[in-house]
């Protein structure tokens, strides 16, 4: 186990049967000295630092159906709203007095936010905060749909690959999503120039070793400058209601393995993981993540927002999780830094 460990660390890359070795074999021994090297290949690089993103969920409107999200289009049960222009700048607003310099604009596939919604927003941001970086999280568009809000003032994009699994990702989504279109969305959003982040879920449902060992391949293809992953969460309302949610350590273990994989990367230590662990985030920033997502919604639309059951944070303000998170991250020795936290190539 552990000369897998030393040659991720040494070549930044597995064969695929020696990932699935890893995931099918890990024990606590191999975690902790996987954890050692991650934190400091996450020091080289960006110190004890940690980056902090303002998470805007601006609609929980979605035209898509996965089967394991809570806001998919079927739930009837979900309550949807959207955010107005004013209401999001105003989280804009609080946030960057918290000290937040990225805000992350996320939401479902909302056909009522046109591109010229999108775009008129972005550049509303990006002229009332020119030293912030704005991140999108909206979903699959065309290359023309992206290149408008690059040329807007948007520097970063989030989209999860999911599974990297052809078979796995169709057991998770309707037929009107492909991995092929995701794969060539995360392609083009590249080409353009964002930074791009992907990732997946740990313990979705059908998922087996082999998938995460595609997934981290696929990954490694990409080299993506963000990669989130987190546990998988079931939602009550949701065709996946009575699978079982994902494995705390196994979501650690791979943080750590991308840690080795992706040395300069921005990994974000998920509230999916702090919702299943009360330690959850602090234990993935030792495990070598080095961002965190703390919501700055209005306090009334939190729990709509509901991808999976039991979400932390959605009766605290963000003042308050601002406080909390600081506490948290300095309880494992590391420290929030109020900086815009690009990558570092
Ligand atoms: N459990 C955990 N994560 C989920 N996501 C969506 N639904 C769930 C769930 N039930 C994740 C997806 C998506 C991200 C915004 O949230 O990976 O890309
Ligand atoms: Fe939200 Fe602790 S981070 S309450």
């Amino acid at each position: 186990m552990k000369h897998l460990i030393d040659k991720l660390y040494e070549t930044h890359n597995l064969e695929e049967d020696e990932f699935i070795y890893l995931l099918e074999n890990y024990d606590k021994e191999a975690g902790d000295y996987l954890y050692s090297l991650a934190r400091t290949c996450s020091q080289v690089h960006y110190e004890k630092e940690v980056y902090i993103r303002g998470l805007i969920e601006f609609t929980n409107y979605c035209k898509n159906d996965c089967y394991y999200c809570g806001i998919r289009k079927s739930n009837k049960n979900a309550s949807r709203y959207r955010l107005s222009k004013d209401e999001i700048l105003s989280c804009c607003e609080s946030g960057y007095e918290l000290g937040f310099r990225t805000f992350v604009l996320q939401g479902g596939e909302d056909p009522a936010f046109t591109d010229e919604a999108v775009v008129d927003i972005v550049k509303t941001i990006r002229e009332g905060y020119p030293d912030c970086a704005i991140t999108l999280s909206i979903g699959e568009k065309t290359y023309d749909q992206y290149l408008k809000y690059y040329e807007a003032g948007a520097n970063r994009y989030l989209l999860r690959h999911e599974t990297a699994d052809e078979e796995h990702y169709s057991l998770l989504h309707p037929g009107s999503l492909s991995l092929e279109n995701r794969k060539e969305c995360l392609r083009n959003l590249k080409k353009i120039g964002y930074q791009v982040g992907t990732g997946f879920m740990v313990g979705s449902p059908y998922q087996t070793p082999k998938c995460l060992a595609e997934d981290l391949a696929f990954i490694k293809e990409l080299s993506p400058q963000m990669v989130g992953i987190g546990p998988f969460i079931p939602h009550k309302d949701t065709p996946f209601a009575s699978f079982p949610a994902g494995s705390v350590d196994l979501t650690l273990f791979l943080i750590g393995i991308l840690r080795l994989m992706l040395p300069n990367a921005l990994l974000p230590s998920t509230t999916a993981l702090g919702t299943l662990d009360p330690k959850g985030r602090e234990k993935g920033i030792l495990s070598g993540a080095n961002v965190l997502m703390p919501n700055l919604s209005p306090i009334g639309v939190r729990k709509k927002y509901e991808l999976y059951d039991n979400k932390i944070c959605t009766g605290e303000e963000a003042a308050e999780c601002n406080v909390c998170l600081r506490n948290r991250v300095a309880s494992v020795g590391y420290h929030v830094v109020e900086k815009r936290g690009d990558f570092k190539e």
